[in-house]
C-alpha cells in the first residue's frame, strides 16, 4: 500500500462519514506529499505529518491556546488503523521527548481528527490525549428547538465604544471559566491583549459585538463574524458563505434564564440575513455548560482536537534521559 492509495481511501472514507467535511484537507500545508511517518501493518496503511505552529505571546491568538502546538495530521486505510496510529504515536513520542522540554504548559500535542471518523480515538487515548476542544458546525437549514424564553426585560443591542469596558469585563471571566478545559491560557497581559481587540472591533462600522441587558445592566456578550471575514475557517468545512460564533458568554448570576438562547438566535438571524449556509464556532468539550447549550441550539460537531498537555509530561525527563542515554551507548 503506498503513499497515494492511504490518502484516497482516506478521503474516500471521509466524504462518506460526513458530507459536511470539505472534500480538501484543510490542515495539509504545502508539504503535504511528503509525510514524516508511513506504517504498513497487512493490508492497512497509516501516514502522519507532524507540524509546529508558534504564536507570540503578545498576539491575541495567544490567549486560546498553547503558545506552541506540535500537531500530527492523520491519513487511515484498511481495517486496522489502531495498530498503525500505534506505531506513528511512538515514533512521534521519540520525535517530542527529545525535542520539547517536559512538563512545559506552553506547549501541547494535539491531533486533529474529523469528528465522525473515529478511527484510531482509543490509541489515542492510551498515549494520553483527550478530547479537549471541537469545531461544531449549524448547517443554516437545521431545525431545532428554540431553548427557555428570555426573562422579559431582556434587551439585546450593538456594543459601542463607550461599552470598551464592559465587552473586556465579559470576555475576561468568559476566559476565566474556558480556562478549567485545556485550551484556553491565562495571562498576565490579558486584559491588554482583550482591550485592543474589542477596540478594534467596536471601531467597525457594522457591529460584530451585541450586549444582553436586563433593565440597562450589561449581563451578556456575543461576538460574530460575518462571511467577509471567515477565510481563516471555510476551509474546514463544505459550505460556501460561512459564518463564526466567536464567543457567548453570560454573566454566572444570569445563566439558565434563557438569555443566552436570545443571542444565540440574534446571531442566528444575523446570519440568515447575510444568507450564510453554515455558522461554526469552537467550544471546550469539558465545558458542562456550553457543550449541552450548544448541541441544543443545532450545532453538531465537524472536527474533534485531541490535545496533550504538556505535550511532553513532567515524568517523560526519565524516559527522555534514558532515549538520550541509549543513543549515546548505541
Ligand atoms: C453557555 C451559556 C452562554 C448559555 O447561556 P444561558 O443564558 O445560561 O443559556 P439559556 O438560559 O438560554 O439556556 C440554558 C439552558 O437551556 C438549555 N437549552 C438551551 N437551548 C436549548 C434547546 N434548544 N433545547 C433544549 N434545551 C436547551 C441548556 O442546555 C441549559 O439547560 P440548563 O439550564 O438545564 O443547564 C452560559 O452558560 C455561559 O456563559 N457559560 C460560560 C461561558 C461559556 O462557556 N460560553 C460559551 C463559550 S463557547
Amino acid at each position: 500500500m503506498n503513499t497515494e492509495a492511504i490518502a484516497t481511501e482516506h478521503a474516500t472514507r471521509l466524504s462518506s462519514v460526513d458530507p459536511l467535511l470539505p472534500h480538501s484537507d484543510p490542515l495539509a500545508g504545502p508539504d503535504a506529499a511528503h509525510e514524516d511517518f508511513r506504517v504498513i501493518i497487512g493490508d492497512s496503511g497509516a501516514l502522519g505529518f507532524a507540524v509546529r505552529s508558534e504564536v507570540d505571546r503578545n498576539s491575541g491568538d495567544s490567549l486560546w491556546r498553547a503558545l506552541v502546538e506540535h500537531r500530527l495530521l492523520l491519513r487511515f486505510a484498511g481495517p486496522q488503523p489502531g495498530e498503525c496510529l500505534a506505531e506513528i504515536l511512538r515514533q512521534w513520542d521519540e520525535y517530542l521527548t527529545d525535542t520539547v522540554r517536559a512538563g512545559d504548559w506552553d506547549a501541547a500535542a494535539v491531533v486533529p481528527r474529523p469528528s465522525r471518523d473515529p478511527a484510531g480515538s482509543a490509541e489515542l487515548l492510551r498515549h494520553g490525549f483527550a478530547p479537549v476542544r471541537v469545531l461544531a458546525v449549524r448547517p443554516a437549514d437545521r431545525l431545532a428547538a428554540a431553548g427557555p424564553p428570555a426573562e422579559p426585560g431582556v434587551r439585546i443591542r450593538p456594543a459601542e465604544p463607550g461599552d470598551l469596558a464592559t465587552a473586556v469585563g465579559l470576555y475576561a471571566e468568559l476566559q476565566r471559566y474556558d480556562a478549567e478545559f485545556g485550551s484556553v491560557t491565562l495571562r498576565a497581559n490579558a486584559t491588554e491583549l482583550l482591550t485592543a481587540g474589542m477596540a478594534r472591533e467596536l471601531d467597525r462600522h457594522e457591529p460584530t459585538i451585541w450586549i444582553a441587558e436586563l433593565y440597562g445592566r450589561p449581563l451578556g456578550l456575543l461576538q460574530i463574524q460575518y462571511p467577509a471575514d471567515t477565510g481563516w475557517i471555510t476551509p474546514y468545512v463544505s459550505a460556501e458563505r460561512v459564518g463564526y460564533l466567536s464567543s457567548l458568554h453570560v454573566a454566572e448570576a444570569a445563566r439558565s434564564s434563557g438569555v443566552g438562547s436570545a443571542l444565540a438566535a440574534h446571531a442566528h438571524q444575523l446570519f440568515d440575513e447575510s444568507g450564510v449556509d453554515a455558522v461554526l464556532l469552537h467550544h471546550a468539550l469539558a465545558n458542562p455548560t456550553s457543550t449541552p447549550f450548544w448541541y441544543g441550539q443545532g450545532y453538531r460537531p465537524l472536527w474533534t482536537y485531541w490535545h496533550r498537555r504538556p505535550a511532553v509530561l513532567a515524568h517523560s525527563e526519565r524516559a527522555a534521559e534514558t532515549n538520550s542515554l541509549r543513543k549515546r551507548l548505541s
